[in-house]
């Protein structure tokens, strides 16, 4: 008995003189430990005359439960208390900065685009990124033997599945449950097995749009981006459509903005060019309406796709599309 009130009392007096966490936690593993006089009491209770094991076990459970909840309590109390040695009396010293979060530069970039569609009416849709290959090419009119299918250019899954190479397959899945009208904006990830440096990613975002309607021309198209650039590089952004190929549009084009540094004199920004790619749009082809059960006769729509890691590069003067995905703070914390 004696041996259990020692224990207790040498334990206490210890746990009130302690200043630190650090010190708290060698208290614990000390007294409470397997190696610790609890323990170590415990194992007497074997030596003991079998009358007097009952009580004995009772109070060295009692002492242990004692001591926890002293630990528990101490440990509280201790809180944020300065370490041992800590000069707490110089009120001078600057507060603790509390860390605040922010959103990541892709989602501030993503979020300003939604925001800029939402207000011409564009809902935002989502679908999975493991697709197959109905969404991610038959659908959108990409033919068997199309290169764009290739094994190299893809993220093939077992079961004719893949990582979606593209946000396109957001409007199939739109128009197969939905009928037209309809405006629908769908941002996200997607994937393509590039080598990575400086400009590429294997994984990186896109905003795709499409509107579905009866009477829907270029000049909806034209004066939709005018507007989604101009709302998110200001008035007078200026932007041309170079004719392309998509296999999901007809016509297609490549959407170029007038450098919004130089304002089209060249500078290293634009490549000297002038002029920065932004994505690809077109008008809806027919087939992809068939795809999906809608009569080409009666509707036309057209659609968009444009890269959100280039567009928020430019925006925050991020020179290497890696930093986005390595998660350092030291560069992350630049836009809390
Ligand atoms: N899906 C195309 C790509 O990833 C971009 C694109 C081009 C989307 C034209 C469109 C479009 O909606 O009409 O390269």
């Amino acid at each position: 008995m004696s041996d259990i009130e020692t224990t207790r009392a040498t334990a206490l007096a210890e746990l009130e003189a302690l200043t630190d966490a650090r010190a708290l936690e060698q208290w614990r593993i000390r007294y409470l430990g397997k190696k610790g006089p609890v323990q170590d009491l415990m194992g007497r209770l074997k030596d003991l005359p079998a009358e007097e094991r009952p009580g004995y076990g009772q109070d060295v459970n009692r002492l242990k439960q004692e001591l926890v909840a002293a630990h528990a309590a101490r440990k509280e109390s201790l809180g944020t208390a300065p370490a041992a040695g800590a000069r707490i009396e110089d009120f001078s010293l600057p507060g603790l900065q509390p860390l605040i979060g922010a959103f990541h530069p892709i989602s501030r970039m993503m979020q300003e685009m939604i925001t800029c569609m939402q207000s011409l009416g564009f809902e935002v849709a989502e679908g999975p990124e493991i697709e197959d290959e109905f969404h991610n090419f038959n659908a959108l009119n990409i033919p068997p033997n199309h290169p764009a299918r290739s094994e190299s250019d893809n993220f093939y899954l077992e079961g004719n599945r893949l990582l979606r190479s593209q946000t396109s397959t957001v409007q199939i899945r739109v128009m197969e449950s939905r009928k037209p009208p309809l405006r629908i904006i769908a941002p996200g990830r997607v994937y393509r097995p590039d080598t990575v440096d400086a400009s590429h990613h294997y994984m990186f975002h896109q905003i795709e749009g499409l509107a579905v309607d009866r009477d829907l021309t270029m000049k909806d198209l034209k004066a939709t981006l005018i507007l989604f650039f101009s709302g998110l590089f200001g008035e007078d952004v200026d932007i041309r459509l170079r004719p392309n190929f998509f296999p999901f549009t007809e016509p297609s084009a490549e959407v170029d903005v007038r450098c919004v540094f130089c304002k089209g004199r060249g500078c290293p920004t634009c490549q000297q060019k002038g002029w920065i790619e932004m994505g690809g749009c077109g008008m809806v082809d027919p087939n992809v309406f068939k795809a999906v059960g809608y009569d080409p006769e009666v509707y036309t729509g057209f659609a968009f796709g444009i890269g959100i890691e280039r567009m928020a590069m430019r925006r925050f003067g991020i020179p290497d599309i890696r930093l986005l995905t390595e998660n350092d703070l030291r560069f992350l914390r630049q836009f809390a």
